[in-house]
């Protein structure tokens, strides 16, 4: 199949992303920090069906939108702890002040998620290849949890936060930890993120449901050793994060403002490779309050200015009942979660619009018994550029765009998807399944920009 480079003009949520070489960006759980004017995101490479170690990606950009494959930036080791058949998440690089170092934190596992702790790895460059040392250790001893993030203050001091809401603060180098500076202040608090602005650490958690999206929080502090307020959800209540889970919060500093950019993770277990996808949105932060009041499907962000603005504006809308859609197999009408759309079920079912223009973003009712659907593109001579897996899945109806073309020369394009007949989910160690109760497909509209 040709392959056709990633090149966007805006940040979108929820849409698999593809780098310069065609392929999904994999970065889950993961990190960005700025070296001189290149962002590296650091982030979780993934398989389907297995949440086994496959290493931790690393991409490059300056404008925040377009990303460059660089390296597996630490592969999965031969044996041990990070080798074949266990778990390694969240990694986040920081660069240690007295060494240079370019230092990687981790959760390392079991397989069955049982013999966690934090470990580190260590690199004279940002791209890697990281060397890994095993556990960080503390009085000696490894940090034995799971879910951890990084903050690094203003002074370079850096610190390893916890879920529940612990902060310990590292040596110099980031080889070891010097002192525990909060101690667990609640329950869960998952992927734990912290940011600062002014005088406020502000510190970002989520709820304990396995890779099912809730509502986050946070709390803020004048010092890392508290105490902590907690203050609220980080987005409107019932939306559960705008479907996704906070991994980190990248301050984004211009020549005079600063935009704090939440990262968020839209997990698709167990296709965490081919339908994860990312929720970035610009956080609204106001004296001792964040929030992320309405849901961006495309944003731009000018990174000298630290400013951002909308995305661009809708181009020519291609409804369901429009006669440039064709359909197959069988299709509903439904308007749960949205205007009126159509629905599929069955496994042979799929539609196919063409279209002629620069862009197109598919928009589709995500639902609670919503699956997974393979989306392909082929240009006006039926060559396939692009396909991809893309998830309908959602605890509550809610039509939003599920994905976004590279920009095209502009020219005739068709665009289909068909029915998978799997939706994501989830068993946790107690056995409980959570996740999509079906494999529904639906099409809400294709917005085609000229
Ligand atoms: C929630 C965590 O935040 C994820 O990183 C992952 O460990 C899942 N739990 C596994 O269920």
């Amino acid at each position: 199949m040709a392959k056709m480079s990633g090149r966007y003009d805006a940040i979108h949520s929820g849409t698999p992303w593809f780098d310069q070489r065609g392929q999904p960006i994999s970065a889950h759980g993961g990190g960005i920090i700025r070296v001189g004017d290149i962002y590296y995101l650091f982030g979780e490479a993934h398989r389907d069906m297995t949440n086994a170690f496959a290493g931790f990606n690393c991409y490059s950009s300056t404008d925040l939108v377009n990303w460059r494959f660089e390296s597996v930036a630490l592969p999965m080791q031969q044996s041990g702890p990070l080798g074949p058949e266990t778990v390694g998440e969240r990694p986040k690089v920081m660069r240690a002040p007295t060494t240079g170092d370019y230092v990687m934190f981790m959760h390392a596992d079991g397989l069955d998620y049982r013999s966690q702790f934090v470990g580190y790895a260590t690199a004279k460059v940002a791209t890697g290849p990281y060397t890994f040392h095993g556990p960080l250790l503390f009085e000696g001893k490894p940090i034995k949890k799971w879910d951890m993030g990084t903050f690094q203050d203003k002074d370079g001091t850096g610190y390893i936060l916890m879920h529940g809401g612990d902060i310990y603060r590292l040596a110099g180098d980031y080889r070891s930890v010097e002192a525990q500076v909060n101690k667990a202040m609640v329950h869960g608090f998952e992927s734990p993120a912290m940011f600062r602005k002014g005088d406020t650490y502000y510190f970002l958690g989520s709820n304990l449901t396995g890779w099912e999206r809730n509502d986050n929080y946070y709390f803020t502090a004048k010092s890392l050793d508290g105490p902590w307020i907690r203050k609220g959800f980080v987005a409107p209540k019932g939306s559960l994060t705008w479907n996704s889970q906070v991994t980190f919060v990248l301050p984004i500093k211009g020549e005079r403002e600063t935009v704090f950019m939440f990262m968020g993770d839209r997990w698709s277990y167990p296709r965490q490779a081919s339908a994860a996808t990312y929720v970035w949105q610009p956080l609204i932060v106001q004296g001792d309050r964040l929030s992320i009041p309405v849901y961006r499907d495309a944003w731009r962000i000018d990174v000298g200015a630290g400013k951002f603005r909308a995305g661009p504006v809708p181009g020519e809308i291609i409804t369901s009942t429009d006669r440039r859609v064709s359909y197959t197999g069988s299709w509903q009408k439904s308007e749960i979660g949205g205007p009126i759309h159509q629905v599929a079920l069955d496994r042979d079912a799929s539609f196919s619009v063409t279209f002629t223009g620069t862009q197109a973003s598919l928009y589709s009712v995500a639902r609670p018994d919503g699956g997974y659907a393979r989306v392909t593109l082929s240009d006006g001579h039926g060559v396939k550029l692009l396909s991809s897996t893309v998830d309908m899945y959602s605890k509550y109806p809610v039509s939003n765009v599920k994905f976004v073309t590279p920009r095209l020369p502009r020219g005739k394009y068709t665009f289909s998807a068909s029915v998978v007949g799997e939706g994501w989910y989830w068993i946790n160690k107690k056995g409980e399944r959570s996740g999509s109760a079906g494999h529904a497909v639906s099409f809400d509209h294709l917005d085609v920009r000229k």
